[in-house]
C-alpha cells in the first residue's frame, strides 16, 4: 500500500492560534468514564465555596447544568457575573465571547474561567475585526460610511464590540434588536444604514418583520468579496447591510419540516429563534429569543404542543420539564451546538480541582483597551429605551 502525503494539516496547526485554541488541554483531563466525577464536581465546588460563582447557558449539557449557581441566556449571565462581585473565580459554563463579556462587566480582581478554551462559537468566528475593518474602509471609499451605524450581536468576539463602541455603534442581544436597530436609524437622519454583524439572520428578520424594512433594502456583505460582493450603487441604495454570518445550528431548521410538522401533527405551534433563516422565521406561529422561548413554554397551558428551533440541550430540559405539554425538535436529526458541547463534566472537575490546587487555568482575559471601547457599546445597549436587556 502506498501512502500519500497529504499537504493539509488539520486546522493549519500554528497558522492562526486564535482559531486552535483549546485544541489541546493544558492539564490532566480526567477521564470520562471516570464514575467519581460527579463526586469530585461537588468536592471541589464546595471546597472553594463562596469564592466560586458558577455560570451555565441555557445550552449547555445536563451534566454541566447541574453544577451551575445560575442559568441564563448569554446577556443574562454576564450581568449575574457583575453581579457577584465577592467571588473570586466565575466559572463560565458557555462559550468563549460570552466569558469575554462576563471580564469585561466584572472587577479586575476577579478571574473568568472557560472549562474548555475550545468552546467558541462559529457564528462569532465569521466576522474578524480585520474583516470588518476592511468593510469600514469599503464604506469609506464608497462614500457612506458616515452614514453607517455598526451594530453587532453579542455574539462576537471583545474586539468586534469595541469596534462599534469606537464607531457610534452598540452591541444588541436577540431579545433588543428591534430597539437597538431603532435607536441606530435614529442616529444619523433619515438616510441613515445599519451595518449588523455576525448574525445575518437576526439582522434580515428584525430589520423586515420587526421593523418593517423591505426584503430589498438589505444587502449582504460578503468578507471574502471586494464591496462585500456589492456595487457602489448597491451600498449607497441600501438601508441594512447584513454580515454574511450564521449560526450553524438554527440554520438547520428548514421551512419543509415546518409544513412536514403541521400536516403530520395536530395543533402544532412552531416556536423558533431569531437565528434561524428568513422562510423559518416567516412559516413560525412564534419567534424569540432563548429567555422568550423558556418563557413561552413554560406560560402555555397544558396540552400545548410545541415543535421547537433552537439548540438541542435546551429543547430536552423544556420536554422533561413540561410532560403535560407536548414538546418536538423541529429537526430531523440529532443536533446540538458541538462548541457549547464541549464544556463536560471532565473539563468542569479538571478546571475546579485546579483552582482548588491554587492554579488558574483557562483564564479568559480582555485587553485594557478592548474592554474600554466594548464597554462603550454594550453601555449603550443597556441604556436603550425600553427592553434593555431581555424581555
Ligand atoms: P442567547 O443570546 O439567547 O444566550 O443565545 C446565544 C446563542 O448562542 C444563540 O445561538
Ligand atoms: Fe454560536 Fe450557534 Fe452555538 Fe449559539 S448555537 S454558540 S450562535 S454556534
Amino acid at each position: 500500500m502506498t501512502t500519500i502525503d497529504l499537504p493539509l494539516l488539520p486546522l493549519g496547526r500554528g497558522k492562526d492560534l486564535s482559531a486552535e485554541r483549546g485544541v489541546e488541554c493544558p492539564g490532566d483531563l480526567p477521564a470520562a468514564s471516570d464514575p467519581d466525577l460527579v463526586a469530585r464536581a461537588a468536592a471541589a465546588k464546595a471546597a472553594l465555596g463562596e469564592r466560586v460563582f458558577i455560570l451555565g447557558h441555557h445550552y449547555q449539557r445536563d451534566e454541566v447544568v447541574e453544577f451551575a449557581d445560575v442559568m441564563g441566556d448569554s446577556f443574562k449571565l454576564a450581568k449575574d457575573a457583575a453581579a457577584r462581585p465577592e467571588a473570586e473565580f466565575i466559572v463560565f459554563c458557555g462559550v468563549h465571547f460570552m466569558a469575554e463579556s462576563a471580564d469585561i462587566l466584572t472587577g479586575d480582581d476577579q478571574k473568568v474561567i472557560l472549562p474548555d478554551l475550545a468552546a467558541g462559537c462559529s457564528m462569532a468566528d465569521m466576522a474578524r475585526l480585520g474583516q470588518v475593518e476592511d468593510a469600514w474602509d469599503a464604506l469609506t471609499d464608497a462614500g457612506v460610511v458616515d452614514l453607517v451605524v455598526p451594530i453587532t450581536y453579542m455574539n462576537s468576539s471583545a474586539d468586534i464590540k469595541a469596534f462599534c463602541g469606537k464607531h457610534d455603534g452598540a452591541v444588541c442581544t436577540s431579545s433588543n434588536a428591534d430597539v437597538a436597530l431603532e435607536w441606530a436609524f435614529a442616529q444619523k437622519g433619515p438616510d441613515t444604514k445599519v451595518l449588523f454583524f455576525p448574525d445575518q439572520h437576526l439582522g434580515r428578520n428584525t430589520a423586515v418583520l420587526k421593523l418593517g424594512y423591505s426584503l430589498a433594502d438589505c444587502i449582504v456583505w460578503n468578507p471574502l468579496l471586494p464591496n462585500g460582493g456589492n456595487t457602489v450603487d448597491e451600498l449607497r441604495a441600501a438601508k441594512v447591510i447584513l454580515w454574511k454570518g450564521h449560526c450553524s445550528v438554527h440554520g438547520r431548521f428548514t421551512a419543509e419540516v415546518v409544513d412536514e410538522l403541521r400536516a403530520t401533527v395536530p395543533d402544532v405551534q412552531i416556536l423558533v429563534h431569531p437565528e434561524c433563516a428568513h422562510e423559518v422565521v416567516l412559516k413560525a406561529d412564534l419567534v424569540g429569543s432563548t429567555e422568550f422561548i423558556i418563557n413561552t413554554v413554560e406560560a402555555a397551558p397544558p396540552g400545548s404542543v410545541w415543535a421547537i428551533g433552537t439548540e438541542l440541550n435546551l429543547v430536552k430540559r423544556l420536554a422533561a420539564a413540561h410532560p403535560d405539554q407536548k414538546i418536538v425538535f423541529l429537526d430531523k436529526t440529532v443536533c446540538y451546538c458541538s462548541t457549547m458541547n464541549r464544556i463536560d463534566l471532565p473539563h468542569l472537575v479538571w478546571a475546579l480541582e485546579s483552582l482548588v490546587e491554587g492554579t488558574v487555568v483557562n483564564q479568559i482575559r480582555v485587553d485594557g483597551e478592548t474592554e474600554r471601547w466594548a464597554k462603550v457599546a454594550l453601555q449603550r445597549m443597556l441604556d436603550l429605551p425600553g427592553r434593555s436587556s431581555r424581555d
